[in-house]
């Protein structure tokens, strides 16, 4: 028995479902790509229906819904957790899941499993890992294994007791690593390539080596196609944002001010209203109002 659960095919789809082909195609029709994270049903549901054309269950998950200062803790179970609530809502986008940190550096054994789960469990069409040249060979056997891998070169998040949060590729002899890592991701089997915190020109140099696309963030706009985190769109972080992030709409000022509405409206008395509260039936009411006050404060 499957242990995923798919919404019945909405008349409303607009498009045919995005596969590792389409994105494919997009690249080579200079189409550019659209990709956001989701984590949960709600945001999942949203951002598919808006057209995006892959979904990513990122680990950033981590800071964003979970607390985590980092993408460090993040569990196999929790990003599968997150993987399934997403899956119940995407039609339409290619579904990606980040593997986390651990579940795919100790044995090939060990990713190869991990990644089924994220495939088999949850639904996901691909799985996400992070590094170039030293993870050829882990993508080449879950490629072999029928498991679709997006790379993820760059600032590296799980790297970042390694090389911390900064942009990478800002030498020539860096960038030409990078390009060395992307194209040994790309004979591999890479569906796809995130490419984050680079130079512009960094990120125009290494979409124009690959015949796979790359999606940006922080990367540029020569990439084939953008990322960003949903909570860092529409201002749900908190945080100071990068460089790289537009904010689209202000969600925690609309969010505070309805929190805010709503307790000033309960402490007036003014919540709920008449019309907000449910009533008897005529016959009930009329037999409550006969009975003697005494009886009916008793109840
Ligand atoms: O975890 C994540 O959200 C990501 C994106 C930044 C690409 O990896």
């Amino acid at each position: 028995m499957s242990l995923i659960q798919l919404p019945p095919r909405e008349e409303s789809v607009p498009a045919p479902k995005i596969t590792a082909q389409t994105l494919l195609d997009r690249k080579q029709a200079h189409q550019p790509i659209t990709a956001l994270t989701a984590y949960d049903y709600s945001t999942a549901r949203l951002v598919d229906q808006a057209g995006i054309d892959m979904v990513l269950v990122g680990d950033s998950l981590g800071m964003a819904v979970l607390g985590y200062d980092s993408t460090l803790p993040v569990t196999m179970e929790e990003m599968l957790h997150h993987t399934r609530a997403v899956r119940r809502a995407v039609r339409h986008a290619l579904l990606v899941a980040d593997m986390p940190f651990g579940s795919y550096h100790s044995s090939t054994g060990e990713a190869i499993a991990n990644a089924t789960r994220f495939i088999k469990d949850a639904g996901a069409e691909a799985v996400k890992i992070e590094g170039g040249r030293n993870r050829a060979a882990l993508v080449s056997t879950l490629t072999q294994s029928e498991i679709a891998v997006v790379g993820h070169i760059g600032l590296t998040p799980q790297s970042v007791h390694r090389i911390g949060y900064r942009v990478q590729g800002k030498s020539a002899a860096a960038i030409d690593d990078l390009i060395a890592d992307a194209q040994a991701l790309e004979a591999a089997g890479a569906i796809a390539i995130v490419l984050e915190c680079i130079p512009r020109e960094a990120g125009g140099l290494i979409t124009a080596a690959l015949a796979i696309p790359t999606i940006g963030i922080g990367a540029g706009p020569e990439c084939d196609g953008q990322i960003l985190v949903f909570h860092d769109l529409v201002n749900l972080t908190g945080a100071t944002p990068a460089k790289f992030v537009r904010r689209y709409a202000d969600a925690s000022a609309l969010i505070t001010e309805a929190i805010q509405h709503y307790a000033s409206d309960v402490r007036g008395g003014t919540f709920p209203a008449d019309a907000e509260s449910y009533h008897l039936p005529r016959e009930a009411s009329s037999e409550l109002l006969a009975r003697e006050p005494l009886k009916r404060s008793r109840r």
